[in-house]
């Protein structure tokens, strides 16, 4: 699994729960983060450099947890390995466009997540009549990553990002950002008990379940499943925000490496 930075930590808490058998090679491209201010080449770019490392640890399975990259690099990424891959737009996309009570859908996430079209793309090949509505909310990843969730900034700035949603009244919106998970309450708060807040890591982790029986590839061994975390800058926050997105402590081993 690939994620610009450490945000991919909370698709890692999905995938642990679900396929507790399956061992995780995690890369975060901290030197690097945020993709999601930067242009689709660069977006492209990275995100194959972080695709051939994992290839060569010689993974079985890449899945692209940043919903950037997942946004502006998967059909890229599918072109040039063998791989089998999967992002996480189209089963945020394929789980909203069944769950919306009356097809008023809302996708929130960065600016290169948003201008890519990807996930009004993707909801609107599964429910044609869906009404989408979309926008970057920048704001999101400091404060998750500020661990500011709970403050009044945070509540002032969702109102604000929110209110177009709530004006048109959607029933549903898609969490397409790896740090929005974190928001979710003060989200959920901002939009009210009626709509649906959907979680694109944890319909990754569904898919890849049912994706990994399909090509019989669920790990099958009795041996206690491992995890192997690589990042491209180790900074002083590391261990704090690591364990922020992850949910717990992270004991796992953690080693720098350098994509070039
Ligand atoms: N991981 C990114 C995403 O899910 C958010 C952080 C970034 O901009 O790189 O879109």
């Amino acid at each position: 699994m690939f994620d610009s930075g450490l945000g991919g930590l909370t698709v890692v808490r999905h995938l642990r729960r679900l396929l507790p058998q399956e061992s995780i090679v995690y890369l975060g491209d901290t030197a690097r983060v945020p993709y999601g201010s930067r242009s689709p080449e660069i977006i492209r770019k990275f995100a194959r450099q972080d695709a051939y490392f994992l290839a060569g640890r010689n993974v079985k399975y890449i899945v692209i947890a940043c919903n950037t990259a997942s946004a502006q690099a998967e059909p890229d990424l599918v072109r040039r390995l063998a791989i089998p891959i999967m992002g996480v737009i189209e089963p945020g996309a394929a789980t909203a466009a069944r769950e919306s009570a009356g097809g008023r859908i809302g996708v929130i996430g960065t600016l290169g997540t948003i201008a890519s079209g990807a996930y009004q793309q993707a909801i609107t090949a599964h429910r044609p009549e869906a009404e989408v509505l979309a926008r970057a909310c920048p704001l999101f990843v400091p404060l998750a990553e500020e661990g500011a969730q709970a403050t009044m900034a945070a509540r002032l700035i969702t109102e604000d990002y929110l209110a177009p949603f709530r004006d048109a009244a959607v029933d549903s919106l898609i969490l397409g950002c790896t740090h929005y998970p974190i928001l979710e309450a003060v989200i959920a708060d901002a939009l009210g008990p009626a709509v649906r807040l959907v979680d694109p890591g944890r319909a990754l982790a569904t898919a890849l379940a049912g994706d990994l029986a399909g090509r019989d590839l669920r790990c099958a061994g009795q041996d206690e499943a491992q995890q192997q975390y690589f990042v491209t800058d180790r900074s002083a926050r590391f261990q704090e925000l690591a364990e922020r997105f992850l949910g717990h402590r992270l004991c796992s081993p953690v080693e720098q490496v350098d994509l070039d």
